[in-house]
């Protein structure tokens, strides 16, 4: 088995989830590669030692450009803010490294170009983390709608809901709460979560051919954390958007952070001319599916347990009826890229595949702007 030397660069929510994946990801999947935890990078030396201790880390940098530099780096990981991403991933690129990178790819489509040229160039292995593709349910819903199950497809619909920005007296900006912040977040609730939705509706159902968006910022100004001044709040707090797919089925997409109650409700529905099928997040091990030629008086919506050996990524872990959960995505998605590497055909989203997402979000913004419908542009 050869070893893949990581170099993850920042330790927050996503730097724990993707080291949990690097952890387990041998244990349960056969594998000619197996990930070595070589170097975590963050700005605080204390803090980033602390949790390179904690995860099992064999080093620390406290520069990232001295991580890229190591020769004993295969492979670098993104997990910082998105307005460093691009920078991160074009010196990476130039290094020869691997890239795995946090979604959203970039802070804009024009980003993401220069981004997928420059790793393009290099010919680096490179993939970016939209995982929830690899929900076990999720998965099965694609399998479900390549096999033509669902026939012509109408209507594709999901939403992203939380509610923890509805106080007015939440800074915006610095380590804890950059999201809100717009020259770290680059947008909103569209690039931190309508991104999710749109990659995998795109990768369920097609392209997007145009979109109409309307944006809002309830909150407009907030103190700045990293200034301590009272500050304007550039992001969208909320975003609603409709499209036509290229295959002429329409979309109906909703994010907001002040849906009081939910916190991570991420859903979504496909209607086609046979089936539908639905899913949600709070209930991941569950897809929903109504067949359209179940007998008359028993015809309705079954609600199927993903969690037998013949479900994807199940026959890896445990016996039948056990579920799987959010973490296990990101074991999956490791995986799916060890996979890619040995076969040659490398794991989607790509920087190339995920530059749609981004496209998309683009035209998004652009037409709450305008309040015109907008091209996605390509
Ligand atoms: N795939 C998903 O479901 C998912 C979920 C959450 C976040 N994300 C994405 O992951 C990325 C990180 O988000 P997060 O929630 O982990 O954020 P976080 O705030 O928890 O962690 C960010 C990390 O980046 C580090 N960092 C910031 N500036 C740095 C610098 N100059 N050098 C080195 N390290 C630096 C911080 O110290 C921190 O450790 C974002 O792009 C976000 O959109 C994706």
């Amino acid at each position: 088995m050869k070893n893949l030397n990581i170099g993850m660069i920042g330790y927050g929510f996503m730097g724990r989830a993707h080291t949990n994946g690097y952890k387990r990801v041998n244990d349960f999947f056969k594998l000619d590669y197996r990930p070595v935890l070589k170097a975590a990078c963050g700005r605080d030396a204390v803090k980033v030692k602390e949790f390179a201790d904690n995860w099992g880390y064999e080093s620390i940098e406290t520069d990232w450009k001295k991580l890229i530099e190591r020769k004993d780096i295969d492979c670098v990981d993104v997990c910082t803010p998105n307005n460093m991403h691009r920078e991160i991933c074009l010196a990476a690129a130039k290094a020869g490294k691997m890239i795995l990178c946090e979604k959203p790819l970039a802070m804009s489509a024009e980003e993401g170009v220069e981004m997928c040229e420059a790793v393009e160039k290099a010919g680096v292995a490179n993939m970016v983390w939209y995982n929830y593709r690899r929900v076990p349910a999720v998965t099965f819903a694609k399998q479900l709608i390549d096999e033509g199950r669902l026939g012509k497809i109408f209507h594709v619909r999901s939403k992203f809901l939380q509610d923890w920005t509805i106080s007015a007296d939440l800074p915006q900006g610095g380590a804890a709460l950059w999201r809100l912040d717009v020259a770290a977040a680059g947008s909103g609730v569209t690039g931190d979560l309508l991104a999710h939705c749109i990659d995998t509706c795109i990768w369920l159902n097609g392209l997007i051919k145009d979109v109409s968006a309307v944006t809002e910022t309830f909150v407009k100004e907030r103190k700045h954390t990293l200034t301590g001044k009272i500050e304007k709040v550039g992001i969208d707090d909320a975003c609603i958007f409709n499209c036509h797919f290229d295959n002429g089925s329409l979309g109906n997409f909703e994010s907001t952070r002040y849906a009081r109650g939910h916190k991570a409700q991420y859903t979504f529905e496909v209607n086609g001319e046979n089936a539908s099928l639905s899913w949600d997040l709070h209930d991941l091990h569950r897809l929903n599916y109504f067949d359209y030629k179940d007998e008359g008086p028993l015809r309705g919506w079954k609600s199927i347990h993903i969690s037998d050996s013949d479900h994807p990524y199940l026959k890896h872990w445990w016996v039948p009826g056990l579920n799987l959960g959010y973490e296990h995505t990101f074991v999956h998605q490791v995986a799916d890229f060890i996979e890619g590497l040995q076969s040659g055909k490398p794991a989607s989203p790509t920087f190339r595949d995920a530059l749609e997402t981004q496209r998309i979000c683009d035209a998004v913004l652009k037409s709450a702007k305008t309040k015109q419908w907008e091209n996605v542009g390509r």
